[in-house]
């Protein structure tokens, strides 16, 4: 069965992210440059990295790869069209992380915002096993009582999404990271104008 994901067009999406109203792709923007920031490595992998949002502040004096995880090929072809300065160092891999027969590079850094949501926890497990980084950091959206998707022109665009979300919890999260071997090693929240927030949660092998 194909994803909702690959059904959902770029414009509309980033359109409706960045609403004066809903802001989540300028603070995501934000938090994306202190992920990267944050920790020594030389490698990281972006899941569901979407059109590329935050890739800009790739410094590839540090950085020697980046991969762009996607199901969506339309939103991989933009970063790579977006971000042709990167060059080799970014990799485009087209994969639904929901598929059993899954294969991922290693990578130091895996982060995942706004991607824990459509895949739920034991999937995940599966993606950072695999991946075995040193550090995963996740950005989740905690809703305060309204709905996931954030009302906009652009909201009906998004009715398809609602059979892959799940409700994201902070201490599912961690327990779900704990038993496969991954503490917590920090945790920052962000609020947005429509009284919902992010949650980033940063962990690291033990
Ligand atoms: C809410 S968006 C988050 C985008 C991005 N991280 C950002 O900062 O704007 C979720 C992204 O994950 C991708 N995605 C959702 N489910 C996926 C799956 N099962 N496998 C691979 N990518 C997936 C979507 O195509 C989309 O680009």
């Amino acid at each position: 069965m194909k994803n909702p994901w690959e059904n959902i067009n770029l414009n509309d999406y980033e359109n409706h992210m960045s609403l004066d109203s809903v802001y989540q792709l300028q603070v995501l923007n934000e938090m994306m440059r202190e992920q990267f920031a944050t920790y020594d490595m030389e490698s990281i992998m972006l899941l569901g990295v979407a059109g590329g949002n935050g890739l800009e502040h790739i410094d590839t004096n540090r950085i020697k790869k980046v991969y762009g995880v996607d199901v969506n090929q339309n939103f991989l072809a933009e970063c790579v069209n977006r971000y042709s300065s990167l060059g080799e160092v970014f990799e485009p891999i087209c994969v639904d992380l929901l598929t059993d027969d899954l294969r991922l590079p290693q990578s130091d850094l895996l982060v995942a915002n706004l991607l824990v949501e459509y895949i739920g926890y034991d999937c995940f497990q599966k993606v950072v096993k695999l991946v075995a980084p040193e550090y995963v950091s996740c950005i989740i959206q905690i809703n305060t009582g309204s709905s996931f998707v954030s009302d906009s022109p652009y909201l009906h665009a998004f009715d398809c999404l609602e059979t892959v979300h799940h409700q994201m919890e902070e201490d599912a999260l961690v327990n779900g990271m704990t038993e496969i071997g991954y503490r917590k090693v920090e945790r920052l929240e962000q609020e947005l104008p429509n009284g919902k927030k992010f949650e980033r949660l940063d962990f690291r092998r033990m």
